[in-house]
């Protein structure tokens, strides 16, 4: 090529054609009352104590922070109880998930998830240069729930990693510990399983297992947890995963260094302080989200069980119109175009507008 023909910089081609991540939509500006329900954030402020941490790291911004979250970590390893070695921390679990694909897959390699699911798994696979391979939720608008058998199914030679979403985002379906067991009972031990918990604290059913249960005796699992939901630390960007090695010394290899600040360090182990205000909150969003789902379904709508701080209205063509009409009405809602709404639990008075604009468009 000569040299006029040369338009810039060659990029790689895998990044072509990556969808973008779309951010939930603000609450809408110039109301009297708006209220932002489409990226499932905790509608609290800060737990006790928090802004007092935060505001004291906070005089010591011109220093770099603990580059490996000594304290932080020798809080999780203890809440958790698990080594200290089988913890990594990151710019959220989503920052975490992209090492994850970065320590384990490439060109010519696949990733396995269900579909829809989280909508970062499609571009921090595509990223990495490896092959999405989505396999459709099954049970219909009741359940919209992982599809293990058909995921198992689905591995081959070239498999190196599956995420599992338990609760799935959008559709909040939780998966039962007996279903787990028996699909990573059928997962080779070379392929990693990503058990991903964002909203494990929401849980309430009881046949659902936490992850760290399943991830103590098999070295291909590794359980990613946030701050961002329950704990309502979604500006600071601090999530972490627990895994053995070799694992997670790999994530700790491929960390941005520095990239997790003080301020959501220490943000992060005064939440963790905070367990009952925790607790309160995180019970009160639970009786919200089942006075929601009683609500749809009391006007007729068929929606998949919640186990998460969101609830998911399968809508087909008329997502968009739902999404509208629920902004026009005062709150904002994240709009899967052609499929569905899903509708973050939050403040009681934004809940109720949610479930007025359902009613109306029925
Ligand atoms: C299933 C799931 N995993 C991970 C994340 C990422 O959370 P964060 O990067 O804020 O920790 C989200 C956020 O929406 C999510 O829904």
């Amino acid at each position: 090529m000569s040299d006029e023909q040369v338009t810039g910089p060659r990029l790689r081609g895998a990044l072509e054609g990556i969808p973008s991540y779309k951010p939930g939509r603000p609450a809408a500006a110039g109301r009297p009352v708006s209220y932002k329900l489409s990226s499932n954030e905790n509608p609290y402020p800060p737990l006790p104590g928090v802004l007092e941490s935060v505001t004291a790291a906070a005089s010591s911004f011109n220093r770099y922070p603990d580059l490996a979250c000594t304290a932080l970590c020798a809080e999780l390893a203890d809440r958790f109880d698990v080594p200290l070695a089988h913890l990594a921390t990151g710019t959220g679990s989503v920052g975490v998930a992209q090492q994850l694909l970065q320590v384990t897959a490439g060109p010519g390699d696949e990733v396995i998830y269900a579909w829809r699911s989280f909508e970062a798994y499609p571009i921090v696979t595509q990223i990495s240069g490896a092959a999405s391979v989505q396999v459709p939720l099954t049970g219909g608008a009741e359940r919209e729930a992982h599809d293990l058998d058909a995921m198992a199914d689905a591995i081959t030679d070239r498999t190196r990693l599956v995420f599992v979403c338990n609760p799935n985002n959008p559709t909040g379906a939780a998966i039962s510990g007996q279903e787990l067991e028996r699909f990573l009972d059928r997962v080779p031990r070379d392929v990693l399983v990503v058990l991903d918990e964002a909203y494990r604290e929401f849980v309430r059913d009881e046949s659902v297992v936490d992850g760290l249960d399943f991830y103590r005796d098999r070295p291909n699992v590794c359980v990613l947890r946030t701050f961002s939901k329950a704990y309502g630390l979604a500006g600071l960007r601090v999530g972490f995963a627990v895994a053995h090695e070799p694992v997670a010394a790999a994530l700790r290899k491929t960390a941005v260094p520095f990239g997790v600040s003080q301020l959501a360090q220490e943000a992060a182990i005064a939440s963790l302080r905070s367990e009952d205000a925790l607790l309160e909150r995180v019970e009160a969003l639970v009786k919200e989200r089942t006075r929601v789902l009683a609500g749809l379904r009391s006007q007729g709508w068929t929606v998949p069980e919640s186990q998460a701080n969101f609830v998911w209205l399968r809508l087909g063509e008329r997502t968009s119109d739902f999404a509208e009409k629920a902004e026009a009405a005062g709150v904002t809602v994240r709009a899967f175009p052609g499929e569905g709404v899903r509708v973050s639990i939050g403040e009681t008075a934004a809940n109720d507008i949610f479930l007025q604009v359902a009613e109306g468009f029925r």
